[in-house]
């Protein structure tokens, strides 16, 4: 017997978007396979890696361990919808290109996103907090400085952007 579907209406990268899923589907799975976003990463698929990291209603949250119907209703941003609407990098991906703080690239969208959120909490971090706001995120690749130096020169063009002062914090 085939699996009932359920109608659900989210906002997505600013767009609503309509899709039919089944109970027990998942975000990511949703977000890749219903509407096509496949630059949400899937890895471990359980919680771990933060790979699939999108935001929701501006809170990271795991989309491999979110129903796609608990986020009825909710604004997701993927890392599609981090640019501006020209095209333009957003501060974290202009900052992590010029830091070089991706290698494969896999473990990227979720770093974007998690970024993201860590610095309109905490506009300039510590070294410590960016440790502690990246420590639910798994690279394999890089080992993890340029990223952190990443999201330090993240925080300093946000700033420029704003025309707010450069951070005080970086080096802790
Ligand atoms: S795929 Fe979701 S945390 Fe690893
Ligand atoms: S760049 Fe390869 S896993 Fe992070």
């Amino acid at each position: 017997m085939s699996e009932a579907l359920h109608e659900i209406a989210l906002t997505v990268n600013g767009v609503v978007r309509r899709t039919a899923v089944p109970a027990r589907r998942l975000l990511s799975d949703c977000l890749r396979q219903n509407l096509g976003l496949t630059g949400t990463h899937v890895g471990c698929e359980h919680g771990v890696c933060g790979c699939c990291t999108v935001l929701m209603d501006g809170e990271p949250v795991r989309s491999c361990l979110t129903f796609a119907v608990t986020a009825a209703g909710h604004e997701i941003t993927t890392v599609e919808g981090l640019a501006g609407p020209d095209g333009s990098l957003s501060p974290v991906q202009r900052a992590f290109s010029e830091c070089h703080a991706l290698q494969c690239g896999f473990c990227t969208p979720g770093f974007l996103c998690t970024v993201t959120a860590l610095l309109r909490e905490t506009p300039a971090p510590t070294d410590e907090q960016v440790v502690e706001g990246i420590s639910g995120n798994l690279c394999r690749c890089t080992g993890y400085q340029n990223i952190v130096k990443a999201v330090h020169r993240a925080a300093e063009l946000i700033a420029d952007e704003d025309g707010t002062p450069a951070p005080a914090g970086g080096e802790a």
